[in-house]
């Protein structure tokens, strides 16, 4: 697997389209970079299908080959993984700053192997992104955590296979924190019970993978974990379940273009807090399982929503929601409770003429707006396809630099929005 960094890739959007079509969803970002991780727990093959090519896949992919793992696209989707051959348990700097999902190896390698380590994670500026929940379910399973310059690292006292089971009280629901530990503590001996385990989608996918590879995990879905520690791991083959994000910024861009879209395999079972809120602003929503029919109303209503974990809004849909909001009838105040710096979209959409008024980690907007043409910016991955929604609806010509943000999370988003009608050309 080898990641491509071309020079800063740009969309030219023209706005005025009305989206109609169906569009299918790719499976999640999220809970493939996790499901890509466990395999380092097990020397025989995990195999997941439904795979998006995203570049955040391709770059932990990178990662795990560098520590021995053999990751093989087989097609369609398919991603076979392998970490019968890990040998080298440290992550390579240059890489774990692209990806806040790399600092994932740690828990597994921990456990597997008695010894990890790594520099902080990267990913997104989207405000301070601490590990010390991780660290923390480290420590209470027997790890030692100590700092060499940059680098954390994480020994077993005994080395592979030497955690030892213990009751973890998470600080935060960190949903990679969860992941991270969960991670760890399955092959931990003996009982481990996480109590204030994130309920995200994805930590519950995770916990449904390390299952088939042979772990004891039950609770899952619920804030306290339950793990009975075991040996060792098998092969297992897992469907990565479809992109609620991606499917959430699809029914968001419906609704705000005054659109009639279908979205073909949305998890619709996790999707209800913004499900209620498009309802809320005057959206028909029909909803089956694993089918979405968006259609937007004449005139959609102002709401007031708060970004928070999960099943509340999430974090990921507060920048394209806050786009659709501009469209809305009224005044929209909105909350960011997950992370502090999530209003990076707030600069570029004042440029396409938005009305928002921003104050820490609360935005509020006064709709609707006429928005206009301009040349923008993708800053994070959620904040550019906040950008890439507005120049869907917006008067003129959008330019969108740095759209190599949109590719870490979103497969094939130009072709699909294309389908949809969108004037939509990347160069
Ligand atoms: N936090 C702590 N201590 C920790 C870890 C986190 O205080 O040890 C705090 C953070 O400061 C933040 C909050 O907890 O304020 C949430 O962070 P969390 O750890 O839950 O987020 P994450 O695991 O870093 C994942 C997703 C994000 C998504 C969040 C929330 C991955 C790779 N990333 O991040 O996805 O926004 O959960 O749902 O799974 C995205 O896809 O655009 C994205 C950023």
């Amino acid at each position: 697997m080898s990641v491509h960094r071309s020079a800063a890739p740009r969309y030219t959007v023209t706005g005025g389209a009305v989206l109609r079509g169906k569009v299918q969803i790719s499976g999640a970002k999220n809970a493939s970079l996790a499901a890509m991780c466990a395999a380092l727990l097990t020397d025989e093959d995990v195999i997941l299908t439904n795979v998006p090519k995203i570049s955040d896949v391709d770059t932990l992919g990178e990662l795990l080959v560098s520590l021995g793992c053999v990751v093989e696209r087989l097609g369609n989707g398919r991603l076979r993984l392998n970490g019968g051959g890990v040998r080298l348990f440290e992550a390579p700097s240059e890489l774990i700053s692209e990806n806040r999902a790399s600092f994932q190896v740690m828990g597994p390698l921990l456990a597997a192997h008695g010894y990890a380590a790594s520099a902080p994670p990267g990913g997104d500026v989207i405000g301070q992104r601490p590990i010390d929940v991780h660290l923390e379910g480290f420590r209470a399973l027997g790890a030692r955590i100590s700092r060499d310059g940059e680098r954390y690292v994480a020994e077993a006292a005994d080395g592979p296979l030497s955690l030892k089971g213990a009751r973890i009280f998470m600080d935060y629901p960190s949903v990679s924190g969860s992941q991270n530990v969960m991670m760890a503590a399955v092959l931990a001996s003996g009982h481990t019970t996480m109590v204030n385990a994130a309920t995200e989608p994805e930590v519950q996918e995770l916990a449904h993978l390390l299952n088939a590879m042979g772990a004891k995990i039950s609770g899952i879905g619920s804030q306290m974990l339950e793990i009975d520690g075991v040996r060792e791991l098998h092969g297992a083959t897992a469907r990565i379940m479809p992109d609620r994000i991606e499917a959430g910024t699809f029914a968001i861009a419906a609704a705000m273009s005054g659109g009639d879209v279908e979205i073909d395999d949305a998890p619709c079972g996790v999707m209800d807090a913004l499900l209620a809120k498009l309802i809320a602003m005057g959206t028909s929503v029909d909803r089956a399982e694993g089918h979405l029919r968006i259609r937007g109303a004449r005139e959609l209503k102002s709401v007031n929503f708060q970004a928070l974990p999960y099943p509340g809004l999430a974090t990921d849909l507060h920048a394209p929601m806050a786009t659709a909001l501009t469209q809305a009838h009224g005044v929209s105040v909105i909350h960011e409770r997950v992370f502090d710096n999530r209003m990076l979209y707030v600069t570029e959409l004042l440029k396409m003429g938005a009305r928002i008024v921003s104050t820490g980690n609360s935005a509020i907007i006064t709709g609707p707006t006429a928005l206009n043409g301009a040349h923008v910016r993708a800053l994070d991955v959620r904040a550019g396809a906040a950008i890439l929604l507005a120049a869907l609806v917006a008067d003129g010509v959008t330019v969108i630099d740095d759209i190599q943000h949109l590719d870490r999370g979103y497969e094939h988003l130009d072709t699909k929005l294309r389908a949809l009608g969108v004037q939509i050309e990347r160069s």
